[in-house]
């Protein structure tokens, strides 16, 4: 399984280095086939060690350059970071990130052979309109995407699940990831949305799910170290 903890606008460096020390800690008796990634915000990027992939919340697609406040390949190399997520919705929606400007972002890390975990999700109003229009909408969320690439990793987020505290339900998760799969000619799949200790076991066993997002849940070591080794 993959467990990957994207902390978002959460914790300093300094907290950072300590949660890393409290996982390897707890992680010695982890599954060695089990793969963890860590999404620090970018002034926490560092060169950690422990059996874990850290990756970079967002970059611009640029070895360097005027891009005010974004940070490119020079930054990301200076910390050996070969990982990136692309398409999160809190970038789509808040950052206004169409889905053009996604997929320049992720061509131009393809390029550079980057691990993307790419992320596609439904607002609730068409999740609400039914199952075809939920496929139709994460379909148009591979516009532009080379999902053949083999450095991808796909992650379904739906909206309405992201910080509610509201997972997807077994079979609305099922569902979709039965369809994603045939999509994406059977790419790793992650799922994210409210997932966490208490239903983590419930999630990692359903067909289609090679693993979890996770954001609340993974902000303290704790909680994250108790998803992977549970
Ligand atoms: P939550 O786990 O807080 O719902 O966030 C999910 C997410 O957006 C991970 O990228």
């Amino acid at each position: 399984m993959i467990f990957a903890a994207n902390f978002k606008t959460n914790h300093t460096r300094k907290s950072t280095e300590l949660y890393i020390r409290e996982l390897n800690e707890k992680l010695g008796t982890k599954n060695p086939e089990d793969k963890i990634y860590i999404f620090p915000p970018s002034t926490a990027l560092n060169a950690y060690e422990g059996d874990f992939t850290v990756g970079v919340q967002n970059a611009y697609a640029t070895q360097n350059g005027a891009y005010t406040g974004e940070i490119g390949l020079e930054q990301l190399d200076e910390f050996g970071i070969k990982t990136i997520l692309i398409g999160h919705s809190e970038r789509r929606e808040h950052m206004g990130e169409s889905q053009e400007k996604v997929a320049t972002k992720f061509t131009f890390f393809r390029e550079q052979g980057f691990e993307i975990i790419y992320c596609i999700g439904e607002p609730l109003y068409i999740r609400e309109k039914g199952f075809e229009a939920v496929m139709q909408y994460l379909l148009a969320q591979f516009d532009g995407i080379d999902i053949m690439y083999e450095n991808i990793i796909i992650a379904y987020e739906p909206i309405w699940a992201i910080g509610t505290g509201r997972s997807a339900t077994v079979e609305e998760i099922s569902t979709t990831h039965r369809a994603l799969k045939k999509a994406i000619n059977d790419k790793p799949l992650l799922y994210g949305g409210s997932a966490k200790p208490a239903n983590i076991k419930e999630i990692t066993s359903i067909a289609g799910v090679d693993g979890v997002l996770v954001g609340s849940a993974s902000l303290d070591a704790e909680s994250f170290s108790e998803m992977i080794l549970s």
